[in-house]
């Protein structure tokens, strides 16, 4: 099994360019299932994720093939064959539950393994499936799997959600295109992914308005075409590089990089002593010998703080002047980096949902484990600052969403290398 070893070698200077967003990809992906006429997507990002979403949809009957070095995802499903979303598959990847409300829609039946993911809480899909009940399903919950069905099609309901989910929101929306008559999706996420699946599904002919609002109302039509559609930036790898600049020193041009897809970060970056510049291809990230002053955070749905960016803004506070707050607020197990940053000589104190960050004058390197995809790269950032060498095993979940991390690093400066075992 491979690991990524970093070694601490001051300022980074340069650019990185920023890749499709991985959770943005994974919903749009599914919407292939949609209709019978091809979806091409470009800028999709090249992880392991999307190869197992791949590996779903084509045991479901799609075509999907890749194309410009794996940037472009043309897919088509024509012949939808199997309607069986399977365990084998569906345990590697939690968003593989996104298959089931596009299967539904289209062929009025699907069977759908319950999901896997990662081990960052209980993650159930109870929401997914309130939502397309509501819109006249018939669900049964056997040997792991959800037996759905929905005979004389899905029909339009109003539905609110009683807290938001992400995953849950892309499940109704894209199911309620091709319900009958009108659906009412309340308290839904206003993610940028969100934004960017409704565009897509636009451009596929379905009738939607409100998204990047807490309302979505879908007008459902008989069939949807294909269509060619960008991947919206990847704000979460985009908050993981500005905090490198930010952790190591130096200065850093995020190429695609876009204030609006992370605000509330980014104010939390500037209110810890970060200069954050917009620039004509993306953003720029600076922070020459100035201190990092403690900040209090808490993860929110969006617009507010990502809880997908709370363990990388973790690894920055834990040598920031003063006590920091961490609150997450998202997931109920998520603070599994922290042990690994102690490791280090970070000082934390976690206590159920709230971690007290006490800032230390500096990290040193040491063998840790990667217990998940943002905790692992939370490690390299630690270790971009900390004296000697930092070893990450289980680099397997850095994979799932982070492409070329060793280059992208390599490219400003960082002592970064990959070694087997
Ligand atoms: C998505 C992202 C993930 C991100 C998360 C929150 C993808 C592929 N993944 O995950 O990277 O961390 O949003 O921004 O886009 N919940 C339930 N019942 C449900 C659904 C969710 O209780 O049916 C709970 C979850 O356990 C969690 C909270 O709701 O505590 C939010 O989860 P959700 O927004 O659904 O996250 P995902 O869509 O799984």
């Amino acid at each position: 099994m491979d690991s990524i070893v970093v070694t601490g070698n001051g300022p980074l200077n340069g650019q990185i360019p920023i890749a499709g967003a991985k959770n943005a990809c994974l919903t749009l992906m599914p919407a292939t299932l949609l209709s019978d006429e091809p979806l091409t997507l470009t800028n999709a990002p090249r992880l392991s994720d999307i190869r197992t979403m791949t590996t779903l949809l084509q045991s479901l009957g799609a075509e999907v093939s890749t194309l410009n070095d794996g940037k472009v995802l043309a897919m088509s499903s024509h012949d939808l064959n199997n309607l069986t979303a399977d365990y084998d598959i569906v345990r590697k990847m939690r968003a593989s539950i996104l298959v089931l409300g596009p299967m539904l829609a289209r062929a009025g039946a699907a069977v759908v393994s319950l999901p896997g993911g990662c081990a960052i809480g209980a993650r159930p899909v109870d929401l997914h499936l309130k939502a397309l009940e509501a819109m006249g399903a018939d669900l049964d919950l056997r040997d792991g799997y959800v037996h759905a069905s929905a005979r004389g099609g899905l029909k339009g309901a109003v539905f609110e959600f009683p807290f938001v989910s992400v995953g849950a929101t892309e499940n109704a929306v894209m199911a309620a295109t091709l319900a009958k008559g009108t659906t009412v999706l309340k308290n839904v996420a206003r993610e940028p992914e969100i934004v960017d699946l409704v565009d897509c599904l636009r451009r596929m002919g379905a009738q939607i308005e409100g998204e990047g609002t807490d309302t979505i109302t879908v007008q459902g039509v008989d069939r949807l075409s294909g269509a060619t559609h960008p991947v919206v930036t990847d704000r979460i790898e985009l908050g993981t590089y500005m905090l490198a600049p930010a952790i190591a020193g130096g200065e850093v041009e995020l190429l695609g990089g876009r204030r609006d897809l992370l605000q509330a970060f980014i104010e939390k970056l500037e209110e810890a002593g970060v200069s954050v510049t917009d620039t004509e291809n993306g953003l720029k990230v600076t922070r020459n010998g100035n201190g990092i002053h403690a900040v209090d955070v808490t993860t929110e749905p969006f617009p507010g703080f990502p809880t997908d960016l709370q363990a990388q803004m973790m690894a920055l506070l834990t040598t920031a002047e003063g006590v920091s707050v961490l609150e997450e607020r998202i997931f109920e197990n998520r603070f599994m980096h922290a042990p690994e940053l102690m490791r280090m000589g970070a000082q934390i104190d976690v206590q159920g949902g709230t971690a007290k960050v006490t800032g230390v004058s500096s990290l040193r390197g040491a063998p840790v484990m990667a217990t998940d995809l943002r905790a692992s790269v939370s490690l390299i950032l630690a270790g971009l600052a900390a004296e000697g060498e930092t070893r990450v095993s289980r680099v397997y979940h850095l994979d799932r969403g982070y492409e070329q991390v060793e280059e992208k690093l390599r490219a400003v400066g960082a002592l970064v290398e990959r070694v087997a075992a």
